[in-house]
């Protein structure tokens, strides 16, 4: 294909018009089959509220909030205008040893949906970063009482903490981790929440006994004093949707306490409402030290993460560092004025709107679609909990993911917008999702089911 010759593209129809000239060789596509997808390419021109337009006109049903970042739906206009008015006024201001009014604002913005006492907050620009972040915040917390020894890192099986190295090695994905041979030392993982016996249950599990209690066995195969911190997401999202069972987190916690070993929650999906809650910690009612946030945060239109932290730990840190710089580590554009604006508008739209409330009123709507499904061709689970939902499919033989690669097609050229990890469906919609746009979501997905073989 020739070069783009326009680089001024303004408008949808801009856009649509330049996707015949598109050259597809340059961008290296992220998590992309890329030689299948620029044989094939869709391409999208616009997006408003529930629905993508692609370049051929196609109007595509939003099952999974982009990447499950579009909380508040597309194309919200006074996010718009915040992030162009904050380019007009203040393109960028540095954030070391400087700053600007926005970064303070949307940190307050985002203390104002924390936790109880979570309320200092570090500025990211992704969830691959928040995690690092939060790791580094905790190695720092230990440092700074004195307690150095403390360097070990627990993750979870099936746990995705982004791609940096960090998040990479505390995460347990294999596949992830396998071609990237070196990963942070010190790092050891539970076992991940998802029994297979319990299958097509709705919302949370039976509490599974004494799964956390794993930790209790981490602790005594490593000694206290080296571990720093456990990572977990509340309900891991990326590796299918795995619902904790009842109590598992409080169990966390309470090991956690014991040994004075800190608790991250990795909140990039399950934050700013996908629970019907502002946080999976207010959810279940467990509050951890640390709390990694991204996707919501600015609706995805700005780039943009944060790390919530409780006052002992940011206190600790910056009360018992030398004089100077207390943390070293931080990001060029962490606190960006685009980015905090957009945060700052977001939040607001989540609360004029009470977003939450909504997705929380929609959740058993949501539920029992998504369980309607269960007699669906393939169909071996159904898992759900607020608007998220997974539907597992049975693999083919000897072509694992396969069926659902083939599903995500098809339910693409019939209009509807689904993520596949593997053989299962995640499903999670913007929090404005109406009732009939369930059904059509869930009506569309059945339909391909039966189409797929
Ligand atoms: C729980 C969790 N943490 C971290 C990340 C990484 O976020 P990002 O892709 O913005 O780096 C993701 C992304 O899906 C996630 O789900």
């Amino acid at each position: 294909m020739a070069t783009l010759a326009r680089l001024d593209i303004r408008t949808a129809e801009d856009l649509t018009a330049a996707a015949g000239d598109v050259d597809m060789a340059h961008f290296w596509m992220p998590f992309t089959n890329n030689r299948f997808f620029k044989a094939n390419p869709r391409l999208f021109a616009s997006a408003r509220a529930m629905h993508y337009t692609t370049t051929d006109g196609q109007q595509v049903l939003d099952g999974t909030a982009g990447l499950w970042c579009v909380n508040a739906g597309h194309g919200r206009a006074p996010i718009a205008a915040a992030i162009a008015e904050a380019a007009h006024v203040l393109d960028f201001a540095p954030t070391f040893q400087l700053g600007h009014p926005l970064a303070f604002a949307a940190a307050s913005a985002v203390a104002r949906m924390m936790p109880a006492g979570m309320d200092r907050v570090f500025f990211t620009n992704s969830g691959s970063e928040s995690a690092d972040s939060a790791l580094k915040i905790a190695l720092a917390y230990h440092h700074a009482r004195g307690e150095g020894t403390r360097f070990r890192l627990i993750g979870r099986q099936r746990g995705y903490h982004g791609t940096n190295f960090g998040g990479m090695s505390v995460g347990g994905i294999g596949g992830n981790r396998r071609r990237h041979v070196a990963q942070v030392w010190g790092v050891d993982h539970l076992a991940h929440t998802h029994g297979d016996a319990v299958r097509f249950q709705r919302g949370q599990q039976p509490s599974n006994g004494n799964l956390a209690d794993e930790l209790e066995d981490l602790v005594a195969l490593h000694g206290p004093e080296t571990i720093a911190a456990v990572m977990v997401e509340p309900v891991a999202g990326s590796t299918g949707v795995l619902v904790p069972p009842h109590g598992y987190l409080q169990r966390l916690r309470d090991i956690t306490r014991k040994y004075g070993i800190l608790l991250i929650f990795d909140e990039v999906i399950t934050g700013f409402g996908r629970l019907g809650a502002a946080t999976a910690a207010d959810y279940f009612g467990v509050t951890p030290d640390i709390l990694t946030m991204a996707k919501g945060l600015t609706n995805g239109a700005v780039p943009m993460g944060a790390v919530a932290v409780s006052r002992d730990v940011h206190d600790t840190v910056i009360d018992r560092s030398p004089a100077g710089i207390e943390f070293f580590h931080g990001y060029t554009y962490s606190g960006h004025p685009l980015a905090a604006a957009a945060a700052i508008a977001t939040l607001k739209l989540y609360d004029d709107e009470a977003l939450f409330a909504h997705a929380a009123s929609l959740a058993p709507v949501w539920e029992d679609a998504a369980h309607a499904l269960r007699d669906a061709p393939h169909v071996i689970d159904v898992r759900n909990l607020g608007l998220v939902a997974a539907i597992e499919l049975a693999p083919r033989d000897g072509a694992p993911g396969a069926r659902a690669m083939e599903a995500f097609h098809r339910a693409f050229d019939a209009g509807l917008l689904i993520r596949v990890t593997g053989d299962i469906i995640a499903l999670s919609p913007p929090l404005i999702i109406t009732a009939a746009q369930i059904h059509e979501l869930f009506d569309t997905l059945a339909q391909v089911l039966r189409q797929t073989p």
